[in-house]
């Protein structure tokens, strides 16, 4: 107690998607998802719990946040501190280290750093398994961001059964994701009230339990076969699989917007001219192009044709939680 810890986290896309909570209170989720890691985008947040604050505090990027993100972090660290047996008020400091207007959701990155770095100060020693699990309360995809390269989150039944665990953490494949940003403006529709809303109407959802099931089995096996192209085909599937459930929702929603679908079709341009690309989307309109390094200048290029001022990233397979200092 009365240390500052500084983790770091990775933020991590998804291949196979987590779409919606059978338990809303411990995000639980309907379904095992498969991320990767990826090495771009992170956060490094500093913990330290002091009997001399009245109350919590939180900085992030330098700036004093109040309001929800606040009281978000503070409703965290309440499960941190019943942990460890304590009720002191904390200082968390964060910083986002995600380029500007990236559009890439912070939270995993986000919530698996503040489970480490607040754990650690409150003087626990949690394992992986642990700290996944711990992560998940803060946002279920955070419990894949303890880990490095492919990672899966066991659905699980409660608490204890649902965590990520690691599939390869040293990626033997030629795998990047391609971030084209063309939009930078915040979600509409929050993934939280998204994916419940999907469950509650979507008549196809039942059938997205058996897919995504299905399709684990089959990334997973791509994966050990170090084949990309089966990977990319089965994730973009998966990805479409889940946007489906929201536009088939009663009343549908979206969060494609025209760009989205054009950049969709220069994927399918892609491949049709023998390159190997496809597509992943989250709760924003921006896309991720699963693709090989040799690869790069040809996709971007073909991006630029089309989107002179498109932001693009190049992010690789990166590492799971670090401690610094
Ligand atoms: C589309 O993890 O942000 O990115 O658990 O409610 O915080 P909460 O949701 P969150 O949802 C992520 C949804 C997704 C797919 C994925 O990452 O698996």
């Amino acid at each position: 107690m009365n240390n500052k810890v500084t983790a770091r986290a990775h933020t991590n896309i998804a291949l196979i998607k987590y779409w919606g909570k059978k338990n809303q209170e411990l995000i639980i989720p309907t379904t095992s998802s498969l991320s990767l890691t990826l090495d771009k985008f992170f956060t490094d947040t500093s913990v330290i719990f002091d009997e001399n604050l009245q109350n919590d505090e939180l900085t992030l990027n330098n700036h004093i946040i109040t309001g929800t993100a606040l009281i978000k972090t503070s409703n965290f660290l309440d499960i941190v501190r019943k942990q460890a047996g304590i009720n002191t008020p904390a200082r968390v400091e964060s910083t986002n280290h995600v380029p500007t207007a990236a559009g890439l959701a912070s939270s995993a990155s986000g919530f698996a750093a503040l489970a480490a770095a607040a754990s650690k100060a409150a003087g626990m020693d949690l394992d992986r398994q642990a700290l996944s699990r711990l992560a998940r309360r803060g946002s279920g995809s955070a419990s894949r961001s303890i880990f490095g390269g492919f990672a899966e989150w066991i659905a699980g039944e409660d608490d204890l059964t649902s965590y990520a665990h690691p599939i390869q953490e040293n990626v033997t494949m030629d795998i990047q994701m391609l971030t084209v940003v063309l939009d930078s403006s915040e979600k509409k529709i929050g993934s939280r009230q998204g994916m419940q809303h999907a469950i509650a109407t979507s008549p196809f959802y039942e059938t997205w339990l058996n897919e995504s099931a299905k399709d684990l089995i089959k990334i997973k096996d791509a994966i050990a076969h170090n084949d990309l192209e089966l990977v990319g085909e089965i994730a973009e599937n998966n990805a479409l699989q889940m946007h489906s459930l929201n536009f088939s929702a009663k009343p549908g929603f979206t969060y494609f917007n025209g760009e989205t679908i054009r950049i969709l079709q220069i994927v399918q341009n892609l491949r049709k001219q023998g390159i190997l690309a496809y597509a992943t989307m989250d709760a924003g309109p921006n896309v991720k192009i699963i693709s090989q390094s040799s690869d790069t200048d040809v996709i971007c290029n073909a991006i630029k044709n089309d989107f002179p001022t498109a932001l693009i990233e190049v992010a690789k397979a990166g590492p799971g939680i670090s401690y610094l200092e």
